[in-house]
């Protein structure tokens, strides 16, 4: 599959989708505290999605069973709602959704600390982690590469002392949840793929806050660090246009 560029009319559609993925992350994240289970986060985003007449993205993608990914502490991506995993204090999560509205697709994700006792040097991991989601949106422009994408991700992170995740990545996003081009969070400058107008980037990065290695949990799904050392994501979509990078998931 070649990668699709969007018309203004149909980013326009994204916007609608990527606001709602906004407001849904906004309501969620005003529920995180210790105690509250991470399936009562996912009750909370399918209501708020379907009063928003979207359909969430992920349930049902192949065979994922929930609205959000809800990924606690050493978990990096694709946690998967539970009744039996409560937040504590001290923990951090990171809450990842997608909806479709009208055929086009928004998706982000955000890393909450569950509470003030959540340790500095998290903080900064999470912090470092945004920053480095708007170093690369900051390339999303045309005739840039891929590649200055994922150096500019990737050189504010190791900057910071931290690690990229190399086996999970970003994505074009539009009618379908995943299109091309994977949007790595490292590389090259000046490689990879051209950007040219009307291509819509969802630009995810991963940070770990010890070693970049990756497994995947026995549920098949849940991605965590090998050396149980902490990760963050933050993910907004972004749609390359004359006048720059445009969000459309604020
Ligand atoms: N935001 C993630 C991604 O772009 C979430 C996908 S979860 C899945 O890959 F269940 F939909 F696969
Ligand atoms: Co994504």
């Amino acid at each position: 599959m070649a990668i699709v560029c969007k018309s203004a009319a149909e980013i326009e559609r994204m916007r609608h989708s990527g606001r709602i993925v906004r407001q849904v992350l906004d309501h969620v994240r005003t529920l995180v505290a210790p105690g509250v289970t991470t399936m009562d986060l996912e009750r909370a985003a399918e209501k708020k999605i379907t009063e928003f007449g979207a359909k969430p993205a992920f349930k049902g993608y192949y065979d994922y069973p929930c609205v959000l990914c809800t990924s606690v502490n050493e978990e990096i991506v694709h946690g998967i709602p539970s009744e039996k995993r409560a937040l504590k204090d001290g923990d951090i999560v990171s809450i990842d959704c997608g909806v479709v509205l009208d055929g086009y697709y928004g998706d982000a994700a955000i890393t909450v600390p569950v509470s003030e006792s959540v340790k500095p040097e998290l903080r900064k991991l999470l912090t470092v982690t945004e920053e480095s989601l708007y170093r690369g949106i900051d390339q999303a422009l045309i005739g840039n590469s891929v590649g200055d994408v994922g150096a500019a991700v990737q050189e504010h992170v190791e900057a910071a002392g931290f690690s990229v995740v190399r086996e999970f990545v970003g994505h074009g996003i539009g009618t379908r949840l995943h299109e091309e081009p994977q949007i790595p969070n490292f590389g090259a400058r000046g490689h990879g793929a051209k950007l040219r107008e009307g291509m819509v980037l969802a630009i995810e990065p991963m940070v770990n806050y010890g070693k970049p290695e990756t497994r995947v949990l026995g549920d098949k799904w849940t991605a965590v660090t090998v050396d149980g050392s902490f990760s963050a994501h933050f993910e907004h979509c972004v749609a390359v246009t004359k006048d720059g990078p445009v969000i459309l998931t604020k």
